[in-house]
């Protein structure tokens, strides 16, 4: 089904929190993609920096350069022309000072076609997220389980455990809000924190391991597809195998060449 509505923005997403519907956003990384998720109606699509995983098959999503992440997110941008297109800030982009932060983030926009930028990170990186809302550009934060932050933590378990690091999250939450981000993600943390946030905040939370309670829902498209094999979160449900159908195609068509039985006379000039 398709489904048609007006150009999504981040007052949207503000608005559709206050109206009580969930946002559904998924990931993309090519034009393809984007465009069948723009037909579906998806509310918005972020080119994530787990391309480096999904797509180019590194272990972690560290090594993705900016022209990498600027590449994807111009397909992406070309296809979605309902959907919010938000680029990730790649490790490194936007940690060293603002100025390199204003910069990388300005190229998503400019270059990318993006509407928005998401950064990882709690109440250290207040003071980027305010100035780069105060130059224009959108920011979506993201706490919790932080992928670029991999060997700080030594792996990619639950965050937000315990009463020490719930607070640093719920602060981190709140600082990020006043400092001006359009809505956050959340990460791999317990249902019962993200519940609160979902209700205290003002911006829609946007989970991805976070339990039901939150404003909009995220995952990577290739986990929920079932091409992703080499792991599976308990968080994501794949809503087809698209792994084994695809292997299924690949074997058909081998046989079929190897037997002489692809091309018929009537796939041929
Ligand atoms: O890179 C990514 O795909 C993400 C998630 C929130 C899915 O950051």
């Amino acid at each position: 089904m398709t489904v048609k509505r007006d150009k999504v923005t981040t007052k949207t997403f503000l608005q559709l929190k206050a109206e009580g519907e969930k946002l559904a956003l998924l990931t993309a990384y090519d034009w393809l993609t984007a465009r069948l998720l723009d037909d579906c109606g998806i509310d918005g699509i972020l080119v994530g920096d787990s391309a480096n995983m999904v797509f180019y098959g590194q272990p972690t999503t560290l090594s993705i350069t900016m022209d990498q992440m600027i590449y994807h997110t111009r397909a992406v941008a070309k296809a979605a022309t309902r959907a919010l297109v938000i680029g990730d800030m790649p490790f490194m982009s936007y940690q060293v000072d603002t100025q390199e932060a204003l910069r990388n983030a300005g190229r998503f926009l400019k270059e990318g076609g993006a509407q928005a930028v998401k950064l990882e990170g709690g109440k250290e990186i207040v003071p980027t997220v305010r100035r780069l809302v105060e130059v224009g550009i959108p920011v979506m934060g993201h706490i919790g389980l932080l992928p670029q932050s991999v060997h700080r933590f030594g792996g990619y378990g639950v965050r937000g455990k315990g009463k020490e690091e719930a607070d640093y999250l719920w602060e981190s939450a709140s600082l990020l809000e006043d400092a001006g981000c359009f809505s956050l993600v959340l990460e791999k943390i317990p249902t019962d924190l993200a519940k609160r946030m979902s209700r205290e905040l003002r911006i829609p939370t946007i989970g991805i391991g976070a339990g039901p309670f939150c404003d909009g829902q995220i995952l990577v498209v290739q986990d929920m597809l079932g091409l992703f094999e080499e792991f599976k979160p308990k968080f994501v449900r794949r809503y087809v195998e698209l792994a084994t159908q695809v292997r299924e195609a690949f074997h058909h068509y081998i046989e079929d060449v190897k037997k002489g039985n692809f091309p018929s006379s009537r796939e041929s000039y």
